[in-house]
């Protein structure tokens, strides 16, 4: 089977991360996102995924050449000159696709983490002879996403983009199954596939929906990446993965590095990464001290400083010893040498 991934647009939202690497790949559990989402279709039979990107390409095919190999998925890059939304990429990516045996395919937000039920979405695709099928997710606050009512049967009645009044409770969780066919219903131009082809398909009697169960976050925001870093880890321990940490220095569900180093006396937790080459000084508390907060590559936070409420450090930030961060947004290449007592941006 083959998979398009939108990898496209700006992840304005995830600033300043995303000032330094595209929202795909800034590291999520200590992965790129999409390698999270790469191993789940490898399992469920894909052997080629197309980036659909529309900016830094080169960073993108660095991602291959240290990827492709390690994951044994043939990934390619289909590149747009203009951004052309959510649909205008399987136009364009048409040739990559459909490659005339008339296998359905997968396209993925690349911005949603979850227990990926790829194997299952298909059966149920098939089991239904469905054009498109969309995994969708119960959520207590739908407005910021797309709204799908169906039947018991997943067969869709609406979707609607975004509502501005209460629709329904079931959201489009970011990740499909289609057949070629759809692929007549897209021009190559800028479209959405949320706004002008999820609806046609419904109208057509031909869109159903398979219910996710278990865990969902779109983790393109800092306060939606923290949840989603706190519901994956905890679907490790419930999985009894042999991944995350154990130890009296480690509280909860921590995640670290085999490369990172960790000194002694430390108090690491709960929900808690620690990525690839980072030192941990002796007698340090993460999650008191540095509690709710993103730091990014290179940072160097000093002795006694205390960061809370969903700081976010771009790249290559220094914060200096006994300082106190709320809230800080922290632009790339910072020195900090004073506290920001509010939340702010530092410019
Ligand atoms: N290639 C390409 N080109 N990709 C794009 C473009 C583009 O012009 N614009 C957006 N993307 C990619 C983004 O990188 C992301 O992976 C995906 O398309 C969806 O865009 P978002 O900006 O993250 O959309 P959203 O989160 O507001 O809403 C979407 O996701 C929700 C679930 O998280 C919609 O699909 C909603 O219906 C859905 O509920
Ligand atoms: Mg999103």
């Amino acid at each position: 089977y083959k998979a398009l991934i939108l990898v496209g647009g700006y992840g304005t939202r995830l600033r300043p991360l995303t000032l330094s690497c595209p929202k795909p790949l800034v590291e999520f559990a200590n992965i790129p996102m999409i390698v999270h989402q790469i191993q789940a279709l490898k399992i469920a039979g894909v052997n080629e995924v197309v980036l659909a990107i529309n900016y830094r390409p080169e960073v993108m095919y660095n991602f291959i050449n240290e990827w492709q190999d390690k994951l044994g998925v043939k990934i390619v890059c289909s590149q747009e000159k203009e951004p052309m939304g959510t649909a205008g990429p399987l136009a364009l990516a048409r040739h990559l696709l459909d490659d005339g045996t008339g296998k359905p395919f997968f396209v993925l937000n690349s911005d949603v983490i979850c227990d990926y039920p790829m194997k299952e979405m298909l059966d149920f695709h098939k089991a239904r002879n469905a054009e498109a099928t969309i995994l969708v997710t119960k959520i207590d606050d739908p407005t910021k996403y797309g709204v799908v009512v169906m039947d018991e049967y997943g067969l869709v009645q609406r979707f609607v983009e975004k509502p501005k009044e209460f629709v329904g409770d079931k959201i489009n969780a970011g990740i499909y199954v289609c057949s070629s066919t759809v692929l007549n219903r897209i021009e190559l131009r800028p479209t959405s596939i949320e706004r002008e082809v999820f609806p046609h398909i419904a109208a057509d009697s031909q869109l159903y929906a398979y219910t996710l169960s278990g865990y969902w976050m779109d983790i393109g925001q800092p306060k939606d990446y923290l949840k989603g870093l706190h519901l994956h880890l905890d679907s490790l321990r419930i999985h009894k993965s042999f991944a995350l940490t154990k130890g009296p220095d480690f509280k909860g569900n921590v995640l670290i590095d085999p490369t990172a180093k960790i000194g002694s006396g430390c108090s690491i937790g709960p929900d808690v990464s620690i990525g690839a080459g980072c030192k941990i000084g002796n007698g340090v508390r993460l999650s008191h001290c540095v509690e709710r907060s993103i730091i990014g590559w290179e940072g160097r936070i000093g002795a006694w400083t205390r960061m809370e409420n969903c700081c976010v450090l771009g790249e290559d930030v220094e914060v200096k010893d006994e300082l106190y961060l709320n809230g800080a947004v922290i632009l790339p290449h910072k020195e900090i040498k004073e506290s920001v007592p509010t939340p702010a941006i530092i410019l």
